[in-house]
């Protein structure tokens, strides 16, 4: 009885988590996405707490203690590290998390092949669950160590080292072969010490600029080993929440390949195919910079007709937006005419530049995607570039031996005047030089986004 309505509990959650998904598709309903996710999944913990209590053989009253112990340990650690984390370490906080669901495949799939018949379906559900999951535990923590800054983000080269990855799924495909015959944890073992190894050279050999690609390929692997404990512990939520994971991880991380012209299989491949263009900094001469100051900046804008801002990572570290947002309020209120161009990389997570703009309340309908505006920056009086780099690189159109050749950029060199905000002449996240701060139309603006938009909004007056 108890077993049919937990199932029924559990399908109800699995349509909330579809409600949610498509929610969070739009900005305008991310927020009833976020109920419906929450609803689902509070509906779920129910229903696997009362199912695993009513399935103990032991003594119920110790199954729910231990499940509320480690609830509380969970939710006091979590509850913690969201009110503590900042929003430019989301990434990295997600790649941290991504690498826990791996982990908890690894460990259900071995507890699962000890204390369960071995059967060769099971057998082979156990060795693809601890294989997928160890590669998502080391590869999300490479991304966590190269997202924090913590490894250096440009590309590890192993000579072969497409030959190391293939030797590893052969390797792999072979030790299933003795698990299967031998049904001995050895080949387990063995194959999980090559998976973990496979997982860190896989996002270890992908360079800064492909990253983003990375993060969402190891959000859909993190999907997949959910589904793969979801059949190891016969629980069909598990599988379903595990397959909308790793799906919609892939759609989106074809969508980001598609945004930066990068092959998908590539990317998946761990840099296949890539080279490695110079990741130098600095090699070559550009020529002399210019400079301005806050109140120039603040005086070609009063003589603007049109204007637009492209924000990046530097713009999150500095918390510019809400400055930013009060900037666009007034130049608006005089008659110019100010958008938002943002590209589908900028900042360190998808959608980090729309969260940040939809916070500071700037209007969903002045923020066009690259695609939609990329044309007009030729009739455009000034472009404000503020904390990005990489994304308005012209190097990635005339330069093919950069590492992020090929990648679609913010034209903003085609505006008549290009100021760029940021605190130095270093390089972006990829690690590359930027001749765009080199062009005869564009100004620096020294120092941190945040003060310097401030000081331009003041002589803007009310
Ligand atoms: P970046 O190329 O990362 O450059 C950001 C710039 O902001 C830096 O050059 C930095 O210059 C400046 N900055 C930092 N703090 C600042 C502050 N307080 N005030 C003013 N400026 C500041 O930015 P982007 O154009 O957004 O490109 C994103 C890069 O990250 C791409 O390479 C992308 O592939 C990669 N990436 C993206 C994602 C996703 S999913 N979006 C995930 C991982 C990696 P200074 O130090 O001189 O100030």
């Amino acid at each position: 009885m108890l077993t049919s309505l937990a199932q029924a509990v559990y399908l109800v959650a699995a349509v909330l988590f579809i409600l949610s998904l498509a929610g969070l598709s739009k900005q305008e309903t991310a927020r009833r996405g976020n109920l419906f996710g929450m609803a689902g999944m509070g509906l779920a913990l129910l229903a696997t707490v009362a199912l695993a209590t009513d399935l103990s053989e032991r003594n119920p009253v110790v199954t729910l203690l231990l499940i509320a112990m480690a609830l509380a340990i969970g939710a006091v650690a979590g509850i913690w590290r969201a009110r503590s984390v900042e929003m430019t370490q989301m990434p990295e906080m997600i790649a941290i998390l991504h690498s826990f669901v791996g982990l908890a495949a690894v460990l259900v799939g071995y507890n699962s092949f000890l204390t369960e018949e071995p059967d060769a379906v099971h057998l082979v559900e156990v060795f693809l669950g601890v294989l997928i999951g160890a590669v998502t535990f080391t590869g999300s923590i490479v991304a966590f160590l190269k997202l924090s800054a913590r490894l250096r983000s440009a590309p590890l080269m192993l000579p072969g080292r497409n030959w190391l990855n293939l030797g590893a799924v052969v390797a792999s495909g072979g030790l299933l072969a003795w698990f299967l015959a031998a049904h001995s944890v050895v080949p387990l073992v063995l194959m999980t010490v090559v998976a973990l190894a496979l997982g860190w050279h896989l996002v270890a050999s992908i360079g800064g600029g492909d990253m983003p690609v990375v993060v969402s390929m190891l959000n859909s692997y993190s999907g997949w080993a959910a589904a793969a404990a979801g059949f190891m512990l016969s629980n069909d939520l598990l599988i379903i929440v595990g397959a909308l994971v790793g799906s919609s991880g892939a759609i989106l991380s074809y969508i980001m390949c598609r945004a930066m012209n990068r092959s998908f299989v590539s990317v998946i491949l761990g840099g296949f195919g890539a080279e490695g263009g110079k990741v130098a900094a600095g090699d070559q001469d550009y020529g002399e910079h210019r400079e301005v100051q806050a109140a120039e900046v603040a005086e070609m804008l009063r003589g603007a007709r049109t204007v637009i801002i492209t924000p990046g990572y530097g713009m999150a570290v500095a918390k510019a937006q809400y400055p930013v947002a009060d900037l666009t309020a007034k130049l608006r209120a005089q008659g110019v005419d100010v958008r938002f161009a943002v590209h589908p990389v900028a900042g360190r997570l998808p959608g980090h530049m729309n969260v940040l703009l939809a916070e500071a309340k700037v209007p969903y309908d002045i923020v066009l995607e690259m695609d939609e505006i990329n044309a007009d920056f030729a009739q455009t009086d000034v472009v404000l570039v503020i904390g990005a780099n990489d994304t308005v690189n012209p190097a990635a159109l005339d330069d093919p031996s950069s590492p992020i050749a090929g990648m679609p950029v913010l034209e903003v060199w085609n505006a008549k005047q290009v100021i760029v905000f940021k605190r130095s002449m270093a390089t972006g996240y990829a690690g590359v030089q930027n001749p765009l701060f080199f062009r005869e139309n564009t100004a620096m603006l020294f120092g941190d986004a945040k003060e310097q938009v401030e000081h331009i909004v003041a002589p803007l007056g009310a």
